[in-house]
């Protein structure tokens, strides 16, 4: 009987290996204090009975947003569970990014049963308004990665969430998360920003080498045998994920590593590990600094990506045109050739796009061919066209 199956199982590394899941959320944040706290201090008012309270979180990709506010939520219900009954849902808008699939989110994990098929926001609203007040009790609701909501349904339904005891003799029905990668507040009217608070914006920051360490530690002690494992090991894996400072990433790799060492059948992770599964990450869209490029440098990218999304290359004589055209679409007047050629240098720098330099079919010369390897042009495009109306507004 063949035993290339001998491994699996075997534990001789990972012990428990869903504590590398996404879904996991240690008891503990660590290195977040800060952060808690001030999510803590907009929610002062919880503890009375009307109470409710808002909140937008922001911040780069792994930065922690949703572990924290997880966290939090979890945290608070505990901690309140002798002065009111709140209850928290989660909502991933990437999922659910419209109105109605995310009020059907809210009700159907209060309420597994409720019919809601046909039924409108409208009364979907009301339906919750009415559960609430039946057992008295007050809703978290989270709505994470919010922007795919704003982008799809406009923010609507956070004006009818922010306005729900409007006309009804109960306060303190509801509390609002809402969490984004992006400048979320942008999306957002002034209606549902006065409303929500200007001050009550936590944004956090991207993680230093230092800080994956700590939380790359705290898996590995959790999750892997003792001795598996050195703190230099932990160090190379914090060092690699720190340009993007993702703490999904350092994860990922002590998880990656990890599973190589069991594969080749010993109890130690090496530095060859962690090595080879740094090889294997996939560049990602938000660790490089697209937020970071001048304005022209953005509408030059969008109309390249555009085109990537149907071609594998654009030349650069096609990229100014495309260049234009995105240029008239956002009213703006196009730079010369050099300004262009400028931002095309940059952005190969940054690693953003690679280039090619080919001779002319017809020998007239030398032409760039621009390609995205690193990252989607889908998903560049999208956060672009986010970015630059806020861009040109200021
Ligand atoms: N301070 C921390 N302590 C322990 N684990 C953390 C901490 N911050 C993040 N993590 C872990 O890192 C991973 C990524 O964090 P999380 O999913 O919260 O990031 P995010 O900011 O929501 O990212 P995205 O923008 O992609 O949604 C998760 O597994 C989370 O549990
Ligand atoms: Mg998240």
């Amino acid at each position: 009987m063949s035993s290339y199956l001998d491994r699996i199982g075997a534990g001789l590394v990972l012990s428990q290996p869903e504590i590398f899941g996404f879904d996991y959320i240690p008891d503990e944040l660590v290195g977040r204090n800060d952060d808690q706290k001030q999510l803590a201090g907009m929610f002062i008012g919880l503890g009375h009975k009307d109470g409710a309270s808002r909140a937008v979180v922001t911040g780069p990709v792994g930065s922690g947003k949703t572990a924290l506010v997880k966290r939090f939520c979890i945290d608070i219900v505990k901690h309140l569970s002798d002065k009111r009954n709140i209850r928290s849902v989660h909502v991933n808008c990437r999922n659910a990014s419209t109105s109605s699939r995310a009020i059907q989110k809210i009700i159907q994990d209060l309420d597994p049963g409720h019919p809601d098929r046909g039924l409108g926001v409208s009364e979907l609203l009301t339906s919750l308004r009415r559960m609430m007040s039946s057992d008295n009790s007050h809703l978290i609701v989270v709505l994470d990665e919010v922007d795919h909501l704003l982008r799809k349904s406009g923010d609507d339904l956070i004006y009818r969430l922010l306005r729900i005891d409007e006309d009804t003799a109960r306060r303190g029905t509801l509390s609002l998360i809402m969490i984004s990668q992006e400048q979320v507040l942008d999306l957002l009217e002034n209606a549902v920003i006065s409303r929500m608070g200007r001050t009550n914006h936590l944004r956090m920051k991207k993680y230093d080498e230092a800080g994956l360490f700590e939380i790359a530690m705290q898996r590995s002690d959790i999750g892997l045998v003792k001795g598996s494992f050195t703190e230099e090991i932990i160090k190379l894996a914090s060092q690699a994920a720190a340009p993007s400072g993702d703490a999904r990433q350092v994860i990922e790799l002590i998880e990656g590593a990890a599973k190589r060492a069991e594969v080749s059948g010993r109890s130690q992770i090496l530095p060859e590990d962690v090595q080879s599964t740094v090889v294997t990450l996939p560049s990602n869209v938000d660790s490089l600094d697209i937020e970071g490029l001048p304005v022209h440098c953005m509408l030059l990218l969008l109309g390249i990506c555009r085109r990537l999304k149907r071609q594998e290359f654009v030349t650069s004589g096609e990229a100014s045109k495309l260049y234009q055209v995105v240029c008239e679409e956002y009213n703006q007047s196009p730079k010369g050739h050099t300004t262009i050629w400028k931002h095309i240098k940059r952005m190969m720098q940054n690693q953003i796009i690679e280039t090619r330099t080919d001779q002319l079919d017809d020998g007239r010369g030398r032409t760039q061919h621009i390609s995205m390897p690193h990252m989607l042009p889908s998903d560049v495009s999208r956060r672009l066209e986010t970015l630059i109306p806020a861009r040109l507004r200021r």
